[in-house]
Parts: structure tokens; C-alpha cells; sequence
């Protein structure tokens, strides 16, 4: 088979990671294959922010674990010991902007399965920055108060055989005339 539709069909989700974070050129290359990405009207509006400060990632884990909607256990880290920590966000001034978040987030976990670095997609990005603590950041980051947040991406060299993919709906695809 193809090797880049064997890598996107046997891409999974990725929630144990070896305690050592992945390499600078690892990293280059997600990042910059992300910035490939489609997006509405080719603007490029989506933002990734990188963190591999485990003590940010800490804070930033126990930050998302508070917009769980049910009660998470105090030991449940959310982002999985996952090593770096990509946010993705964008500008909520284009008419595209989840669609072009989404996008980048999708470029992220492929690029990264492609060369051997486990991810995982995170949720609740939103809730985060749609509070003062996450539009205080973005002004001390510099990024324009118009962004929201649209997901995480976890990255780490996984500690964990690839989960089986469900099987897939049998009603996915229509055929119409
Ligand atoms: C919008 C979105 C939000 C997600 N949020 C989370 C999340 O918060 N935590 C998590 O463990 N997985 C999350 N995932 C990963 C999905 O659970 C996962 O993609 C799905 O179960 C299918 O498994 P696979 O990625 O291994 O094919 C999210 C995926 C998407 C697309």
C-alpha cells in the first residue's frame, strides 16, 4: 500500500509515553509540516504554541483537567505524560478559523505518527482561553485577543503497542446519484 495512506490509516491515538521527549528535528519537522496544512483562503491564520517545560506542562494539565466535564481523579493527567505539548490555536476574526485549527491539528498527529512520535489530540482548548487565565496568556504571548483556543496535541515516543482501530461504521460513506 501507499506508504502515506498506510501512515494515515494506522495512525492512532497514543495515551503512554516513554519518559523522554522527543528530538529538536522530530519537532522541526511536525511543526513545520503543520504549517503545510490547508486553510481557508491559503491565510494561515492557526497558531501552535509549543511547551516541553514539564512544569508548564504540569500547570497546563491540571488547567484542562478543571474543564473536564465529569469529575476527573486527582492522579488523571489529561495530557497522558505526553513529553511536548502543542496548542493550537487561531482567529476567530476568519469565517474558517475552527476549520483551519482542526486542519493543522490533523496535519500535527499524522506528521508526527509518520515519523514514529506518538500523539495524541486533546479537547477543551476552547474553555481555556475563553477565560481570563487563557486571554491573559495570549496577551503575554503576544498573539491578538481575536484567537480561541481549538485543540492540544500531545507528542512523546510511545510506551504503548498501537490500541486496534474500531471497526469502521458501515454507513460512513453515501454513494448518492
Ligand atoms: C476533536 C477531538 C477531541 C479529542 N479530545 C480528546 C481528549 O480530550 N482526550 C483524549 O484522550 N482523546 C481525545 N481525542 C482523541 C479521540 O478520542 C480519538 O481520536 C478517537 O477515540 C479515535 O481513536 P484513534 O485516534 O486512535 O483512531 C480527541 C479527538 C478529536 C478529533
Amino acid at each position: 500500500m501507499n506508504q502515506t495512506i498506510e501512515n494515515l490509516k494506522s495512525r492512532r491515538s497514543i495515551r503512554k509515553f516513554k519518559d523522554e521527549q522527543i528530538s529538536d528535528e522530530e519537532l522541526k519537522i511536525i511543526l513545520e509540516t503543520a504549517t503545510y496544512a490547508p486553510t481557508g483562503r491559503g491565510a494561515q491564520s492557526p497558531k501552535i504554541v509549543v511547551i516541553q517545560n514539564p512544569e508548564t506542562i504540569k500547570e497546563f494539565s491540571e488547567w484542562n483537567r478543571s474543564y473536564f466535564p465529569t469529575e476527573m481523579p486527582e492522579d488523571m493527567d489529561p495530557f497522558y505524560g505526553g513529553k511536548t505539548l502543542l496548542i493550537v490555536l487561531a482567529d476567530s476574526e476568519f469565517p474558517t478559523y475552527i476549520e483551519d485549527g482542526s486542519s493543522v491539528l490533523t496535519v500535527i498527529v499524522n506528521a508526527a505518527h509518520a515519523i514514529g512520535v506518538g500523539s495524541c489530540w486533546i479537547h477543551r482548548a476552547r474553555d481555556e482561553f475563553a477565560s481570563q487565565k487563557g486571554k491573559d496568556l495570549l496577551k503575554k504571548w503576544g498573539i491578538p485577543e481575536s484567537y480561541e483556543g481549538i485543540g492540544h496535541v500531545v507528542l512523546g515516543y510511545p510506551d504503548i503497542d498501537a490500541p486496534k482501530p474500531l471497526p469502521r461504521k458501515k454507513d460512513y460513506i453515501h454513494y448518492i446519484d
